[in-house]
């Protein structure tokens, strides 16, 4: 016995001196320590010896495998350190002293505008919901009141995919019947009204110029619940604006036309540069259009699984798109729509949040 655990010690150092990545290291290991491995051989052969040598070879087989764990761990420690050694060498030397040849990023002006107002409504309780860049005909126009050969579908002609049924979202109002299906159930269980904003990269096919761009974003917000009314949706919307302004500001609602609304508005706020004077800024009228807005089409409340046939009021809200991009060159003064999607980063880069 004492013969073979001598020979198996030395097998053992043999191959350990050979062993250099963790890899075979812990084949070794496996040989030696495992169910099948040696030192189990050695415990089998033990049944073998008469009872009174059994005590002190199998002490020796144990202080053997301590041996062995301890050896494990040893050479695994010297071939970790040996490897980052290996690694450092290896990298290219730096001098921190040197000026970057990267300059620092920085968030793009319609990020920040997009960020500034998710805190100001999920601030008021809304939800902020994603919603798809490709999407089907049915979210983007059926399902929001505006039919196969409607003539509103001319103001919006977007692009198409090669898969059938298949487009690039032309506003971010294609979300809202996702956003009334996925939160409709807790308004009816719970009574939790439905409060969310979506903003969204939208396209047109637009002939480009310095107000037109094929790609833009767009912020959508959504409320429903009982009794929801036009004075909700003037409150909501001033409150807003007057924290994105960073002053008190005035609304007014006019007329508009946009199928998923009924009645639908052009939201106009007093020019902030003129107070209402008329300046170049709001071409003299004294007051900037800024968001288009209406109470939610029962038709859509419909399509949003809502309002039953029965009851086509039960449940009433209101909607608003905000022209992100719009409101970004307002903000910081952009005169040229293009500068967003140019990768400039001269011009990019300049901008910081309030
Ligand atoms: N989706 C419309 C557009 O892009 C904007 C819009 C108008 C959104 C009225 C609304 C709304 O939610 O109520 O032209």
């Amino acid at each position: 016995m004492k013969e073979m655990i001598k020979k198996q010690k030395e097998l053992f150092y043999q191959k350990l001196r050979e062993v250099n990545d963790i890899n075979s290291l812990e084949a070794l290991r496996l040989d030696f320590l495992s169910k099948k491995g040696q030192i189990s051989a050695l415990m089998k052969e033990l049944s073998k010896i008469p009872n009174e040598k059994k005590k002190e070879y199998g002490q020796m087989i144990n202080s053997f495998k301590q041996e062995l764990s301890d050896q494990f761990e040893g050479r695994k420690e010297e071939i970790l350190n040996l490897q980052e050694k290996l690694m450092i060498e290896n990298t290219e030397s730096y001098d921190e002293s040197l000026p970057t040849k990267n300059p620092c990023g920085s968030y793009h002006p319609i990020t920040l505008v997009q960020r500034e107002l998710e805190d100001i409504f999920e601030s008021m309780g809304f939800d902020v919901e994603d919603y798809n860049e490709i999407v089907d005909d049915y979210h983007c126009f059926e399902a929001l009141n505006i039919p196969r050969f409607h003539p509103a579908r001319d103001m919006q002609d977007t692009y198409y995919l090669t898969t059938p049924n298949q487009l690039l979202k032309s506003h971010t109002s294609a979300a809202q019947n996702a956003i009334l299906r996925k939160y409709g159930p807790a308004l009816k269980e719970s009574g939790r009204p439905i409060r969310a904003v979506f903003p969204g990269r939208c396209f047109r096919n637009e002939a480009i110029d310095a107000s037109h761009e094929n790609t833009f974003f767009q912020m959508e917000g959504i409320m429903v619940d009982k009794d929801i009314s036009i004075s909700n949706l003037i409150f909501f919307m001033k409150t807003m604006l007057s924290e994105v302004f960073g002053r008190e500001v005035t609304v007014r609602l006019r007329p508009g036309f946009f199928p998923f609304v009924e009645p639908g508005f052009e939201l106009d706020i007093k020019c902030l540069i003129c107070g209402g004077e008329g300046c170049s800024s709001c071409k003299n009228s004294g007051w900037l259009e800024l968001c288009p807005c209406g109470m939610i089409h029962p038709n859509v409340l419909k399509h949003g699984g809502i309002n039953s046939e029965e009851d086509p009021f039960e449940y009433t809200g209101f909607a608003f798109g905000l022209g992100l991009t719009r409101l970004a060159m307002m903000k910081y003064g952009v005169r040229d729509i293009r500068a967003f999607n140019s990768g400039d980063l001269g011009t990019l880069s300049q901008f910081v949040s309030r």
